[in-house]
């Protein structure tokens, strides 16, 4: 079988954390479709951690879908803990990417994954609300990662962005206001994003089992978020110009 990937040099496990101290911004969604990407592009061992202390959307989600005879590509444990950081190390010689739903409003929790993570991703939506809410995520994060004695990326994903495409462009204002309030403001943002789409609502939301397809199944533009977020450890044998 040939692999239509290039390897990748990752540390063992790969470990990143989705976080925003705000919730309904597409973390447990963002989880279940990179989770899906590791498992399927790259056909490594992932566990999700569902350490959402509010909502566990996350368990509730991988529950239907095992229950519903859908064949899903990753393990997943509930550990709504501030010693997520205890669990992912306890579970670090049994996978190869573990990725952190971090859930909302618990800083204890969402400081004690960082400790442990590589990447962290925060998600948040175009509303100018929500992106507002960025900085202070960012620096909780910061202050988590005062504590660690290696480097972790962070890197804003913006999510249900909505689109108007003109000759191949994206021009919907909100998007782009929101992108350029970021970027001006310094964070690494994310060059591929999730639209506004049903689709990844009804994965979430929707039923599975008889008559359902598998909504995990389609990476759509996860697909575009993996490998941008796995391109700094690609072994490449091009070199840019
Ligand atoms: N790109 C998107 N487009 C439309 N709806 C989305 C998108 N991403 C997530 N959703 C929906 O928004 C809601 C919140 O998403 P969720 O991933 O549960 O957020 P969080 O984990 O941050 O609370 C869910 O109903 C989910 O299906
Ligand atoms: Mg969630």
């Amino acid at each position: 079988m040939t692999k239509s990937v290039a390897p990748l040099d990752t540390p063992t496990p790969l470990v990143i954390t989705l976080g925003n101290l705000k919730g309904g911004v597409g973390k447990t969604t963002s989880a279940f479709f990179l989770a899906s990407y590791f498992a399927s592009v790259h056909e490594v061992r992932v566990l999700v951690i569902d350490a959402d202390p509010l909502s566990q959307t996350g368990y509730s989600w991988h529950r239907r879908l095992v229950k519903g005879d859908v064949a899903v590509p990753f393990e997943l444990i509930a550990f709504p803990s501030r010693h997520v950081d205890d669990c992912i190390t306890d579970n670090a010689s049994d996978f190869d990417v573990i990725i952190v739903d971090a859930g909302g409003e618990s800083a204890d929790i969402f400081k004690a994954a960082i400790l442990q993570s590589h990447e962290l991703i925060l998600p948040t939506s175009v509303s100018p609300s929500e992106v507002k809410r960025v900085p202070s995520t960012f620096k909780a994060a910061e202050e988590a990662a005062a504590g660690r004695d290696c480097e972790i990326r962070v890197r804003v994903l913006m999510t249900k962005v909505p689109v108007t495409m003109k000759n191949g462009v994206n021009i919907s204002t909100e998007y782009r206001t929101q992108r350029r309030f970021l970027e001006d403001a310094g964070y690494d943002v994310f060059e591929s994003y999730l639209s506004s789409w049903k689709w990844y609502r009804e994965a979430a939301d929707g039923e599975v089992g008889d008559g359902a397809e598998n909504p995990i199944e389609d990476l759509a533009e996860y697909r575009q978020v993996g490998d941008e977020l796995v391109s700094p450890y690609r072994i490449d044998m091009e070199v840019s110009a």
